[in-house]
């Protein structure tokens, strides 16, 4: 870039060398030394001393064209450097996040921070490591040319910069807000996109794309809408620098030609002059392009800087050494006086007030209706989310006492909203244990029930898996993902509605495998059959984020009347046909209809 800078500040010399002393007849007495050096190493011939000049010129013309170049080649490199690192350090944070993070943010807002966000500072970066020494290097060393040239014709600048001033002002101080709203018009195109996109079966099924295409075509008209808001702002730069540009040079020819007539000034360094003006008009001009990029850089460092700053809510970086060895050992749970919220200013609890103790090694049903808040009671293990009020323990010490890697290594879970990965079924269940031996993912599935279906499959345990698990039935995927818990070893189960799609026969041989393969382990089941829960120690009934009876399945059925309730309705619905059908039959059923 100095390279660039020296060479535009030489050219307009040279070519004025070549005007006055070569071409004109400027008196040679009135020249510097350097050129009356050069005109006598030229035996004080002026064809000689104008090919000279002239290769001198061409010289400089490849050395700034060497350097621009270069300047532009590291200044890519770098900005290019600078946004993968950045994406890097926002993706680490992203994965620091907790549940209530990521609902803070959104999922599309996060992932257009990661991609369009972090562009719009690297485009910037670009920009001003190309210019940020060339265009103030260019103007400062044009104003010194030009104030050494003709102190009394610079007066012009004196008058155009305040001028300019006022204007680049007004563009910028216009252009951050409006590039801010853009951002976040990306935002809601994106998420546009994303929900409709993750969501085409669903779409497609309601024949819904009409109207997801209305919806699209409006986060697209107001994105278009705040575009144009945020470069109209661009558009109006250019005329009006070219029209400063413009008047300047008419006011220095004006003045600069009245001073060649009478001869106060050589026509060379008018024309040298009036290039130093345009250097420092246009130098001017690429500063203020370089603010109005920065203005929208800066609405994306402070959407980026958003996500790198936030604190992650469930943290465990303040344990004791002890408290980062202690793994689950047992796997008994105890809940005390517990109650949350998901938003911290509403009034209902979701959970309100909730005890209650859960043996090593026993197995706990949870029932009740939707929205009563079984979920997010069985969240609290694995803090999934903390506890507002009370604490959570495990084997007698707080859940927030265990460093988060040894909490959910110890409590397996199998979420309600559960999804497979893209990559093989092998690839899917080795989630549980990267390290498990083929024998153990096959024992796995095989008390999943899930071995049966994977062998059928052409490509047994090497059969690739959709991204979202879409080419499994949904019974399919609930097996592939108990199995994957199932490889963890957990000492603490957590089934969440797991086998809702799962066959009732099946599901019993789930359970079958449960007793002898977790023997010692917890296991919390949450289900919406009561055949489900039926064998377990205990169950627990829910009702609006209490707990309205725990005891066994007799126990209950005798003196709890919302578990009466809920078995009266299921047994009147369960018709007999489906009971003495053959398991397989039923199965075959169920996986079509899945
Ligand atoms: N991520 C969340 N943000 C805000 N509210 C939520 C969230 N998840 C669940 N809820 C609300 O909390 C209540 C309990 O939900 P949940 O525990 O999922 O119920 P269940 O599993 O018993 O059907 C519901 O009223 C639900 O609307
Ligand atoms: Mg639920």
């Amino acid at each position: 870039m100095i390279v660039e800078v020296v060479g535009e500040m030489l050219m307009p010399k040279m070519l004025a060398m070549i005007i006055d002393y070569g071409v004109g007849d400027k008196p040679m007495e009135s020249a510097s030394g350097i050129v009356r050096w050069i005109y006598s190493l030229c035996g004080e011939n002026a064809s000689p001393f104008i090919v000279t000049a002239m290769v001198g010129m061409i010289i400089t013309a490849i050395l700034m064209m060497v350097g621009g170049v270069g300047g532009a080649y590291f200044g890519a490199k770098a900005s290019v450097n600078f946004a993968a690192d950045l994406r890097e350090d926002i993706y680490r944070k992203v994965q620091t996040y907790s549940f209530a993070n990521i609902d803070k943010f959104s999922t599309s807002s996060l992932i257009t921070r990661l991609t369009n966000d972090v562009t719009q500072m690297q485009n910037f970066i670009m920009t001003l490591l190309r210019m940020c020494l060339r265009s103030p290097g260019m103007m400062i060393g044009a104003l010194i040319m030009a104030l050494t040239l003709n102190p009394r014709l610079s007066m012009v600048l004196v008058v155009v910069i305040p001028l300019l001033g006022v204007a680049i002002g007004i563009i910028i101080s216009k252009g951050f807000p409006r590039f801010a709203a853009m951002q976040t018009k990306i935002d809601a195109l994106n998420a546009t996109v994303q929900e409709n996109i993750t969501n085409v079966r669903v779409v497609k099924s309601f024949v819904r794309e009409d109207h997801e295409k209305a919806k699209f075509a409006e986060s697209n008209s107001n994105l278009r809408k705040a575009g144009f808001a945020a470069t109209s702002v661009m558009i109006f730069m250019s005329p009006i620098m070219s029209f400063f540009m413009n008047i300047t040079t008419i006011a220095v020819l004006w003045f600069g030609g009245n001073m060649v007539v009478n001869t106060t000034m050589s026509v060379g360094d008018l024309s040298a002059f009036v290039t130093y003006i345009t250097q420092i008009l246009s130098s001017l001009m690429m500063v203020t392009m370089m603010f109005i990029q920065m203005s929208r850089a800066l609405a994306s460092t402070k959407r980026i800087a958003e996500v790198l700053d936030e604190t992650p809510d469930i943290r465990d970086d303040d344990l004791s050494e002890a408290d980062k060895t202690r793994t689950v050992t047992h796997g008994a749970v105890d809940f005390e006086n517990v109650s949350f919220r998901y938003y911290k200013n509403s009034e209902e609890k979701v959970l309100d007030n909730i005890s209650l103790h859960i043996p090593a090694g026993s197995t706990v049903g949870i029932i009740g209706s939707t929205g009563c808040g079984k979920t997010t009671l069985v969240s609290m293990i694995a803090r999934l989310y903390d506890a507002d009020e009370g604490s959570v323990k495990i084997d007698g010490v707080n859940v927030r006492d265990y460093s988060l890697y040894h909490l959910r290594e110890g409590v397996g879970m199998v979420l309600q909203k559960n999804t497979l990965f893209s990559g093989t079924v092998e690839d899917n269940l080795r989630w549980g244990d990267a390290d498990a031996t083929e024998e153990e993912i096959r024992t796995a599935a095989a008390h999943a029930q899930a071995d049966g279906f994977v062998t059928a499959f052409k490509d047994g345990y090497k059969t690739q898996i959709d991204q979202g698990g879409t080419n499994v039935s949904g019974g399919q995927k609930q097996r592939l993902c108990i199995a994957r818990a199932l490889l963890k070893k957990p000492k603490i189960l957590i089934l969440d509605d797991s086998t809702s799609a799962v066959d009732t026969a099946t599901e019993k041989r789930i359970r079958e495998a449960f007793r002898g393969e977790l023997r010692d382990s917890t296991k919390i089941i949450i289900a919406q059959r009561i055949g489900s829960v039926m064998e377990a120690d205990q169950i627990i009934v829910m009702d609006d984020g209490c707990i309205t009876g725990v005891g066994t399945h007799d126990e209950l059925l005798a003196n709890n009347t919302e578990y009466q309730e809920i078995y009266n309705s299921q047994m009147e619905s369960q018709s007999a046909p489906i009971q003495s059908a053959p398991p397989v039959s039923a199965e075959t059923a169920k996986e079509v209809l899945a």
